[in-house]
């Protein structure tokens, strides 16, 4: 079944750690000359328009990349100071702003096109049949082969890939219970395969209740807790080390469904805690949360 459309979503706050995340591993693997592999095992549209119908029904954005432009435009006015002006922050704002003028929001495959070199080997997955024709004509100019398949089964048949380093995003939509269970079994296999990749998964952080939107009714959420659990099966897995981030805007409530999300990183990059840390930080500073206290970098397993 897929019915979730990510253009509803595109540029809310878990877009932004998730590409803050990416953009911090692809900087650390170009630090070596030598090319490298990238598959977005869901790689979505590619471009999304913030003017849509969609994007505007519950206006996401402004909870991520409209929130955190503004402040950042509003505290460079008052104090000639940007907040969060580090060199990865700098990084993705400037990719986003090639398309921001345009009320444009880059996804994954964009931003990492941004980041790629020629020679590095490319690729992004996309089941959906319109977002696949979206993604094929946002890829175009890129380097990046877009694929209309399912993610894992190219996961499954490009690995171990060539070149032998390099990194995976995965970032399904966690429509269905079933798909938690399904990440956690293409991860257990494909580290069999190549058991020196880098892995970065992303999750959702739900309450256990949500209103239904139709009904306005308070009701149980099944997937409440799912992600946890997904973790930890992560720690026990035959992988270096594992490092996870996560940011939260809102306190678990009655109400809210979505109150945080985070990204799991399977055999991390050397020193990405310390990019994870300053990301949460100038996370922290520029969107307001009301939730710090669950908001975290912390190592799963370490070597
Ligand atoms: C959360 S969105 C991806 C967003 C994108 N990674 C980004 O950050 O811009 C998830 C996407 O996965 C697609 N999808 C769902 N199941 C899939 C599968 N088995 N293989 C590939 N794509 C799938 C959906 O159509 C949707 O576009």
């Amino acid at each position: 079944m897929l019915s979730y459309q990510h253009s509803f979503h595109a540029g809310n706050h878990a877009d932004v750690l998730k590409h803050l995340t990416l953009v911090a591993v692809l900087e650390r693997l170009n630090l070596k000359t030598k090319p490298y592999f990238f598959l977005d095992t869901h790689a979505g549209d590619g471009i999304y328009n913030l003017n849509s119908e969609q994007a505007l029904q519950n206006s996401e954005a402004k909870t991520g990349i409209l929130q955190l432009e503004s402040n950042r435009q509003l505290d460079n006015d008052e104090n000639n100071n940007v907040k969060g002006n580090s060199a990865l922050f700098n990084s993705y704002v400037n990719i986003v702003n090639q398309y921001i003028g345009e009320q444009q929001y880059p996804g994954s495959p964009m931003v990492a096109s941004a980041l790629l070199r020629k020679g590095d080997n490319a690729f992004a997955a996309e089941l959906h049949p319109q977002a696949f024709e979206s993604l094929q004509r946002s890829c175009r100019r890129t380097g990046i082969k877009a694929q209309h398949r399912d993610g894992y089964e190219v996961l499954n048949a490009v690995l171990p890939p060539t070149p032998n380093r390099g990194a995976v995003l995965i970032d399904p939509p966690y429509e269905q219970v079933c798909e938690y269970q399904q990440v956690i079994d293409a991860v257990t296999k494909a580290i069999k395969r190549w058991p020196i990749g880098i892995y970065m998964i992303w999750y959702p952080l739900l309450s256990d209740t949500r209103e239904d939107r139709r009904t306005n009714e308070i009701v149980n959420n099944p997937k409440s807790a799912l992600s946890e659990k997904m973790l930890s099966q992560f720690s026990g897995l035959n992988v270096k080390s594992v490092l996870n981030i996560q940011f939260c805007t809102l306190k678990p409530s009655q109400k809210v469904g979505m109150y945080g999300s985070g990204m799991c990183i399977l055999n991390p990059p050397w020193q990405l805690d310390n990019d994870l840390k300053e990301i949460l930080m100038t996370l922290q500073k520029i969107l307001p949360s009301d939730n710090n206290e669950l908001s975290k970098v912390e190592w799963l397993k370490t070597e």
